[in-house]
């Protein structure tokens, strides 16, 4: 299994957020490739069982441009991304929060729950990711299992 971490840090709460992401991935067993948006040459979103797609919200809850850059360069929705992203309750309260995991999360109809991360995920924060990251990753196991038993069932 192959999993990308596609995420935009300027200050380096986000990046923070993607190295816990990978770690508990590789705890898993998967291969893990990143990309920093913005940075690397672009991706082909199709070679991944996972695509973990994560920015920080800017002003008044807005999604950063490289990100949707991004989405722009990808140029379909896939099916297998799970948004995560960290924000800070200051600015604008519970309704900003971390809004552009919200918007992301609803364009590409993600079938996980976004992650959100108040700042530097250093510390308890640390537990909740990885506790996301093992129910994507679990239930995607669980729906690939269900589809070849459903597969197999349907050859008899
Ligand atoms: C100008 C500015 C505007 C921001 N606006 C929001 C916001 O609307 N909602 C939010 O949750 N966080 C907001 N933040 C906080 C950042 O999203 C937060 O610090 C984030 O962790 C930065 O990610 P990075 O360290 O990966 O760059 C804002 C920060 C700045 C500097």
């Amino acid at each position: 299994m192959k999993a990308l971490i596609a995420y935009l840090s300027y200050s380096g709460n986000t990046d923070e957020a993607a190295d816990v992401i990978e770690c508990r991935l590789r705890q898993a067993g998967m291969a893990v490739e990143r990309h920093r948006i913005g940075v690397d040459a672009p991706i082909d979103a199709a070679r991944y069982d996972y695509i973990f797609l994560g920015t920080f919200t800017w002003e008044e809850g807005s999604t950063p441009e490289e990100v949707k850059d991004f989405v722009l360069e990808v140029g379909y929705k896939p099916d297998n991304i799970a948004v995560f992203g960290t924000g800070d309750t200051q600015f604008g309260g519970d309704d900003l929060y971390c809004l552009a995991v919200d918007k992301l999360k609803h364009f590409y109809h993600s079938k996980w729950p976004g992650l959100k991360v108040e700042q530097s995920p250093r510390g308890s924060q640390e537990r909740k990711i990885e506790n996301w990251v093992g129910g994507v990753i679990n239930s995607g196991t669980k729906a690939a299992r269900e589809s070849k038993n459903t597969g197999t069932a349907l050859s008899k």
